[in-house]
């Protein structure tokens, strides 16, 4: 009697199982679009020209929406030869008057100017704004050995091609109160990504293609100092190539996008374990039952 109510029990519970992961798997979906509609953490810059739009697409994809930058350069055929669409924080230390150390913090502003020039293994590509701000930015195509992490289907015993972005270059002026107040002895600096690192790497011809932001740290000219955080997010980057190519995810959006189905698997099996062990009590209690009988 009661291993039978058990095994009803157990074929409900199973028949649930795929409607319960199904709508786990909306719900991702609809977290993924919270964040992307949320992304930027900073609060705007209380100017009433500078307005954020932060309406959530109706329809979550797994590419990032993007208010902010969509560049294109084109080369001297004037075919398309590098995309992207990204947004772009900063974090400065500067000394203030009175010695202390403080920390600029600042968007990059929506009236910014961008210009480039490709060739067909380097890129530059620089965004300026006022009052003397420049972003310059290197992209190198090369080959690699290895593996470029973390996703490629690749073939990772030989030699592939790839893209990276080789260097970031960041100008900036202390004279500019609004960012830097009470900046002692303004003057203007320029800070360097660290020069050995590598940024982005990606399969030639793919699309580097990150939600979550990756902070790279810039270096005084010694390159021992870190100077600054420039703060990359919602990205989407094609370099050497006319459009877009296939999505290369990076390695904190895939961690991000796994830890949901580990939760919702972590729960099955411990749906599955309650089971088991109710079937297994219920046919000990039954069988108790016939032999008292
Ligand atoms: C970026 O610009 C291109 C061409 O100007 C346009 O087709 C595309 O929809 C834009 N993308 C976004 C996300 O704004
Ligand atoms: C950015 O860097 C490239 C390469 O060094 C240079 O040619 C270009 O003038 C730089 N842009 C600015 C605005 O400094
Ligand atoms: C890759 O490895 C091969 C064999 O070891 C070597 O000949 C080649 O120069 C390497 N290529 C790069 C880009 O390091
Ligand atoms: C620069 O990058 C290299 C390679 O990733 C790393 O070994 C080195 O420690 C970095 N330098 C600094 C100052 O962090
Ligand atoms: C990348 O795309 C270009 C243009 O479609 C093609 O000529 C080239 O062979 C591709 N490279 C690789 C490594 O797939
Ligand atoms: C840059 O980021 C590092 C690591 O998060 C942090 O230690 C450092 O204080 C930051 N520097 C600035 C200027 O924001």
């Amino acid at each position: 009697m009661s291993s039978f109510k058990i095994s009803t029990f157990l074929i409900v519970v199973l028949a649930v199982i795929p409607v319960l992961y199904g709508q786990d798997i909306a719900l991702d979906e609809n977290n993924m679009d919270e964040v992307m509609a949320t992304g930027t953490m900073e609060p705007p810059m209380s100017s009433a020209t500078h307005s954020h739009p932060t309406t959530a697409p109706k329809h979550p994809t797994p590419t990032p929406t993007l208010s902010k930058g969509n560049y294109t350069l084109k080369d001297r055929d004037g075919k398309i030869c590098f995309r992207a669409i990204f947004e772009t924080t900063f974090k400065v230390m500067y000394l203030a008057k009175g010695s202390s150390k403080k920390i600029a913090s600042f968007d990059l502003p929506p009236n910014h100017a961008y210009r480039g020039v490709c060739s067909s293994k380097m890129i530059h590509f620089w965004i300026t704004w006022k009052p003397a701000y420049v972003l310059n930015m290197t992209f190198i195509e090369k080959a690699v050995n290895g593996t470029i992490q973390p996703n490629s289907e690749i073939d990772e015993m030989k030699e592939n091609q790839a893209w990276e972005l080789e260097n970031i270059k960041f100008t900036y002026d202390t004279h500019d109160n609004k960012n830097f107040p009470n900046a002692m002895k303004p003057a203007k600096s320029i800070v360097y990504s660290n020069a050995t690192a590598v940024f982005f790497r990606t399969p030639v011809n793919e699309s580097y293609t990150c939600v979550s932001k990756s902070v790279i740290p810039m270096y005084d000219m010694g390159g021992m100092k870190v100077m600054a955080n420039v703060t990359i997010s919602k990205a989407k980057i094609q370099p050497f190539a006319q459009k877009y190519g296939a999505e290369f995810t990076c390695a904190s959006d895939l961690a991000k996008n796994n830890v949901v189905p580990i939760a919702v698997g972590a729960a099955l099996a411990g749906l599955l374990l309650i089971v088991i062990v109710a079937y297994f009590i219920g046919r000990r209690n039954a069988r108790a039952g016939y032999e008292s009988v």
